[in-house]
């Protein structure tokens, strides 16, 4: 089966490196028009750009940091403008935080963690689905995490917050389903990218994150592409409201392979 997106209208937060770079590429390798969303680094972003071109699809790079709703609504209008509205909205753009257990937080930097991955969510899902809604039509994917349901220690702040967008998608895919909406979370465990590079260039720490994978092995970041393609076309039509972990295992608690 051959997924076509052609004519779709696609905005991907952070899309000028690791998951987000992937996501956008593959969004337009089947057809669709991406804006690429970023915040810093406007040469990545137009190198997606031109990527996607160079595919045969239409690209446009908006900087704007999604945590600021003004900003957001501001992206927003610029893609009516261009493409006179949005079809797909993909929430990628997140931050892991700097490590600390909650005892020695610093307040500001666990909400500045709070206000990029869920208020920036929260504030492109608000606009993406004022127009969805209005056209009866439209998917939003909101990238969570594994972190989603698994604890980890010194992040809390990203936990709560992967939490609290699985909940939020759908609570909005609910809300939005009767008009031919729907919402829901790709949850990918640990794939490659610039984001976890301390740990898979460290032999020690990479050691550690594989006995995590049952499938031995980290996910490239296409294989997160390839699945926000799936679930933001037709082939997932009766999708919504879900939250599917693509992990190579991870959630499946490789521990219990032995003993238990
Ligand atoms: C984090 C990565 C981490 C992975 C698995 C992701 O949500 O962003 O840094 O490697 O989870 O723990």
């Amino acid at each position: 089966m051959e997924i076509k997106l052609s004519g779709k209208r696609a905005l991907v937060t952070g899309a000028n490196s690791g998951i987000g770079e992937a996501i956008a590429l593959a969004l337009g390798q089947a057809g669709a028009k991406v804006v690429v969303n970023y915040l810093a680094n406007p040469a990545d972003a137009n190198a997606v750009v031109q990527r996607i071109k160079a595919a045969g699809s239409d690209a446009l790079a908006i900087e704007g940091d999604i945590s600021k709703a003004d900003t957001v609504a501001a992206m927003f209008t610029q893609m009516d403008q261009a493409w006179g509205g949005v079809d797909i909205l993909v929430n990628n753009a997140g931050v892991d935080g700097s490590r600390a257990e909650g005892w020695a937080a610093d307040p500001a930097a666990w909400k500045r963690v709070i206000e990029i991955n869920l208020f920036g969510a929260f504030n492109c899902s608000r606009e993406a689905l004022k127009r969805m809604v209005a056209q009866k039509g439209g998917v939003v994917l909101n990238i969570s995490s594994v972190h989603e349901i698994i604890a980890w220690s010194g992040y809390s702040a990203y936990t709560a917050s992967k939490a609290a967008i699985g909940m939020m998608a759908k609570t909005f895919a609910q809300e939005a389903a009767p008009y031919n909406v729907r919402v829901l979370s790709l949850a990918p465990g640990a794939i490659k990218t610039a984001i976890n590079r301390s740990v898979w260039s460290d032999p020690r720490g990479l050691r550690d994150l594989i006995e995590k994978i049952p499938m031995n092995r980290m996910g490239e970041a296409d294989e997160i592409g390839r699945m926000a393609v799936v679930l933001a076309s037709d082939v997932a039509s009766y999708v919504t409201g879900r939250t599917i972990y693509v992990d190579g295992g991870m959630t499946d608690y490789p521990d219990f392979a032995h003993g238990g």
